[in-house]
């Protein structure tokens, strides 16, 4: 008999508030019970960027509704769930802790037990939700302040392969748009500009590409990135023409960058597991542009390895990757205190160090 494993989780780490029941007991496809989400992009976007501490407040002011509607339309009072998962890290510690108190609270009152996800362990898992993908795989996680390459060896067991030196691929994605006046989130711009834009028109610089190992840098391309957009603000140019194919330019130096990068993490995964079937997972907000996914799934290819991704909406951040997340540490019975403290920083690799 299977173990009833029905999970809320909690996501407040960043400017996304969300709730969602999982079923972990259930087979792919029919796990997701509810999903709710509530985007704070209109309260940052006059600012470029979000801001910590407005963020914290918005959290604080709808975080209980969306709870009360996840497990709403899930049809379920507290005492029906078996579980409560909120990030508890890394992440904005405002929000964090907003989520992490009310999940305690939750946890507290009902008896059920506690679990504190890490955000990427959220990300690295999410591909599971949907779709039966075996361990190990190599997961490229690429989000608006991660880039790296891990092998998931197992739930709590990860193993880093390479990693930016710089910034994040969402950053670059952000910073870009904001130099071209798109607004903010930059990605989901970016890539609508670059659908009319021609990639051959400027020649932007490849971070890294064809170096040895995994890891990735993208200040420079951001900086030749400035350089075309005041060239060309210079020349009085920089229309909708122009910004769509400096888009095209960057999205496809980008592409170039990610494929090789993960071409090279292919090699290094064949090397640590040769027995073990070859798949590689791409997760994270950067994981919804359907452009990188069509180039990386190439690479994917040419080495032999399958790809597999979350739907786009999944990639994103959301309540269901939490929830999951919990789900799956809920069944190897890593359950948390009550006592746990919300983390800014946790890099995922040490989880594994906790597992053993
Ligand atoms: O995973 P996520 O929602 O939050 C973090 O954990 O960071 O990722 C957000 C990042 C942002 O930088 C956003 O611009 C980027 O993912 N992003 C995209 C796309 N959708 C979101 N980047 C490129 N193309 C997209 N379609
Ligand atoms: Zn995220």
């Amino acid at each position: 008999m299977v173990t009833r494993m029905r999970i809320l989780g909690i996501e407040t780490s960043c400017d996304e508030t969300a709730a969602a029941v999982v079923d972990g007991s259930a087979p792919s496809g029919t796990r997701l019970l509810s999903h709710r989400l509530l985007s704070q992009t209109a309260e940052h976007a006059a600012f470029g960027g979000v801001v910590p501490e407005i963020a914290a407040r918005s959290h604080l002011d709808h975080v209980d509704r969306l709870v009360g509607e996840a497990m709403g339309d899930a049809g379920l009072s507290f005492d029906a769930i078996d579980g409560v998962a909120v990030t508890a890290g890394p992440g904005l510690i405002g929000g964090v802790i907003v989520g992490v108190m009310t999940a305690k609270a939750i946890a507290a009152v009902t008896g059920k037990p506690f679990l504190g996800v890490n955000h990427l362990e959220g990300h690295a898992l999410s591909v599971r939700l949907e779709a039966d993908v075996p361990f190990p795989y190599l997961l490229l996680l690429v989000s608006g302040g991660h880039c790296q390459l891990l092998s998931v060896d197992g739930v709590g067991r990860y193993r880093r392969l390479g990693g930016t030196l710089d910034d994040a691929v969402g950053e670059a994605f952000d910073k870009t748009a904001k130099m071209l006046g798109l607004g903010f989130p930059g990605g989901p711009a970016v890539e609508r500009a670059a659908r009319a834009g021609d990639a051959k028109r400027f020649a932007l610089p490849r971070p890294m590409l064809g170096r040895p190992g995994c890891d990735f840098s993208f200040s420079g391309l951001k900086t030749a990135v400035r350089q075309a957009a005041t060239a060309l603000a210079a020349a009085g140019a920089g229309g909708e023409r122009d910004v769509a194919d400096l888009c095209a330019s960057f999205q496809a130096a980008v592409a170039a960058v990610l494929a090789d990068r993960a071409r090279h993490a292919m090699r290094a995964f064949e090397r640590l597991h040769e027995e073990s079937t070859r798949t590689f997972v791409v997760a994270g907000g950067v994981a919804a542009n359907a452009m990188l996914r069509a180039s990386l799934e190439a690479a994917a290819a040419s080495e032999g390895f399958a790809m597999a991704a979350p739907p786009p909406w999944l990639c994103t951040d959301n309540g269901a990757m939490i929830a999951w997340a919990g789900a799956e540490r809920l069944r190897l019975g890593l359950v948390d205190s009550l006592d746990l403290a919300p983390r800014p920083r946790w890099p995922l690799d040490e989880l594994s160090r906790a597992a053993g």
